[in-house]
């Protein structure tokens, strides 16, 4: 049986994966700060899931939680960082600059260093994370979401050829989401807004057949193609 952690399991996108790797027979360890909806995921799958409460913002937590659960899956094959958040700065306010860089950032390159270095440790492993097209561009209403995500993008990039140069069977694949309809997904001006369950089975194909980079949902990929060549004068009307 495949041993999956998913990191940002609570809701959104982390939660649907978590059911579908559950539906395929994997065993999950999932977290998230609200303990309320890791127990809840537990009385849905008790056999199947495995609980651990965590904040990514307290990087010196992060290690041992992870530790904990690969201990009581009995072994990793999948870790998914799937924790983020993101929020309109149109007043620049630093304490919500911090806040995105430390869960987007600080905890991401936490939990990934310490994925990848298990990985390394035992020779195999899949490590993904849910970036975003956000990442391909800047934005002037929140700068520190897009600049987090461009941050993702290019690190998940440098773990990868990291994982190729160890010779290990490592693999890493960076997930680019357009819009899907989670929490996160507010606002006006959204559009092809993704149900999570559509995005979370294209993820999860994504992950079996060990791609690299994907687009979420597919047809995000045109968009993606677009905003790394649009001019800056068009991007600042838009
Ligand atoms: N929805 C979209 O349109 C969209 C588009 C592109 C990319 N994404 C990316 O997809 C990822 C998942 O977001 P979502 O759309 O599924 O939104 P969501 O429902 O808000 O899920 C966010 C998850 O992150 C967790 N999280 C946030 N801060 C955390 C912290 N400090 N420590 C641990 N966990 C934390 C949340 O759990 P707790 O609150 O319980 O801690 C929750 O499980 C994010 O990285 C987001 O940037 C989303």
């Amino acid at each position: 049986m495949k041993k999956a952690i998913v990191i940002g399991a609570t809701s959104g996108i982390g939660k649907s994966l978590s059911e579908i790797l559950i539906q395929n027979g994997y065993s999950v360890g999932v977290s998230g700060r609200r303990t309320e909806m890791l127990a809840s995921l537990k009385d849905q799958y008790p056999d199947k899931i495995y609980c651990q409460q965590m904040d990514v913002q307290d990087a010196s937590s992060i290690e041992s939680k992870c530790n904990e659960l690969v201990q009581q899956l009995g072994g990793l094959d999948v870790v998914i960082f799937s924790a983020g958040i993101g929020e309109e700065n149109k007043l620049l306010d630093f304490s919500i600059e911090n806040n995105v860089i430390k869960t987007n950032i600080l905890g991401f390159v936490c939990a990934t260093n310490w994925a990848m270095n298990f990985f390394k440790k035992q020779g195999h492993g899949h490590l993904v994370n849910i970036s975003s097209i956000a990442g391909l561009r800047g934005n002037g209403e929140a700068p520190s979401y897009n600049a987090t995500k461009a941050f993702q993008i290019n690190y998940l990039e440098g773990l990868r050829l990291h994982a190729d140069k160890s010779g290990h069977s490592i693999y890493v694949t960076d997930v680019r989401p357009g819009f899907v309809n989670t929490d996160m997904a507010k606002g006006e001006g959204l559009f092809w807004v993704a149900p999570v369950d559509k995005a979370a089975a294209q993820i999860y194909s994504a992950i079996k057949r060990k791609k690299k980079v994907v687009y979420i949902t597919k047809r995000w990929r045109l968009i993606g193609l677009l905003l790394k060549i649009l001019p800056y004068s068009i991007l600042k009307k838009l």
